[in-house]
């Protein structure tokens, strides 16, 4: 069956600092659901909808009470893992009173939520990103609203041509675009490669200004994508000329580990989380302001580009053709593992 969602998958839900004991709420694959931590901290997801009729338990007057969720419109309570325990007007609880419960997993500062059938969840992989929540790496994240396709976003971030011309002045330098990328595909690991390695380039505001390397650099873009959710951008900075040691190590370089979560919300819109992690200038705060302002700049970039897609896509008549050239092999090959997961 073909649905427009990657089901079984874990998706990113939130970050694991936006989710207290306040009632949460996100829809993730066209689903509304209820996040919270119960009082030992662990995360819980159901549906937000109540079972009664309907009303969303995210919704002010619902609240919690301890570790149950008070519905605001009759009252009907539900446990962590979403069993109605109380409804009002009698003392029996219907058997078929509970929410639909979701498997949630909380690993590198995400919230990982399975969309799908839950017992396929223990053997489904998630994809790591250990730099986010690891000493020794400085973090910092954010997530735009995207009033678009998330297909549109995959291909946006496995062609990094557009920096040159979308990011000009941020993060795109002549040579991102000029330097031909090397794609492959890991059928079996379900991961799609994009490498492109600049030996001599000049380094954009966006590494001048946080690594303070003012002259022209290596820079190495390599991109490793998981899909549906998770995009790692492995970004290798250095002088001209210094290359990593024989035996990996790398002192002389500076490091940033870019990370996007990709998560539908419907069919039309997506939740895009950005982080930016660096091993130099860990407690440099300004460094960290500059680079939280700047690839926020990026990533609005990004959205208000493929927000216009999306409303072009909603309007054109049918049969449009686009047309494809090199730097679309990654972004193809990723659609092509889209479509076969989708198909499942
Ligand atoms: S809608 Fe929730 S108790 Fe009636
Ligand atoms: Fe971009």
């Amino acid at each position: 069956m073909t649905t427009a969602f990657v089901r079984n998958q874990w998706y990113v839900a939130a970050y694991g600092r936006e989710i207290g004991r306040e009632l949460f709420t996100r829809t993730v694959c066209g689903e509304s659901i209820l996040f919270w931590r119960t009082g030992n901290g662990a995360v819980t997801a159901m549906s937000d909808r109540c079972v009664h009729r309907r009303f969303p338990l995210s919704e002010k007057p619902s609240h919690l009470v301890g570790d149950t969720v008070v519905c605001g419109y009759h009252g009907f309570t539900y446990g962590a893992d979403g069993v109605c325990v109380a409804v009002p007007g009698q003392t029996r609880v219907p058997r078929t009173a509970r929410l639909r419960a979701y498997p949630i997993v909380e690993q590198d500062s995400f919230v990982w939520v399975f969309i799908g059938d839950p017992t396929l969840a223990a053997t489904t992989r998630i994809p790591r990103a250990p730099w986010l929540d690891k000493p020794g790496w400085t973090v910092v994240a954010g997530m735009e609203p995207l009033a678009a396709r998330a297909s549109l976003l995959v291909d946006n971030l496995l062609d990094l041509s557009h920096e040159t011309y979308l990011h000009g002045g941020y993060i795109g330098t002549p040579e991102v675009a000029e330097t031909p990328i090397t794609t492959e595909v890991d059928e079996e690991a379900g991961i799609v490669y994009v490498s492109r390695r600049m030996a001599d380039a000049a380094c954009p505001p966006f590494y001048s200004n946080s690594t303070g390397l003012t002259g022209r650099i290596t820079r190495w873009q390599d991109i490793e994508y998981t899909p549906p959710c998770l995009y790692l951008l492995h970004s290798r900075i250095a002088p001209v000329g210094v290359l990593p040691n024989d035996d990996g190590s790398d002192p002389d370089a500076f490091h940033v580990e870019v990370v996007y979560a990709i998560t539908p919300e419907t069919e039309h819109s997506t939740h895009d989380f950005w982080a930016v992690a660096r091993d130099f200038a860990l407690d440099d705060q300004e460094v960290s302001d500059y680079l939280e302002k700047s690839n926020r700049t990026v990533v609005l970039q990004d959205v208000a580009a493929l927000d216009t897609l999306e409303q072009v896509i909603a309007t054109e008549p049918d049969g449009y053709q686009e047309l494809s050239i090199n730097i679309d092999t990654g972004g193809l090959a990723a659609r092509r593992m889209l479509a076969r997961m989708r198909a499942k």
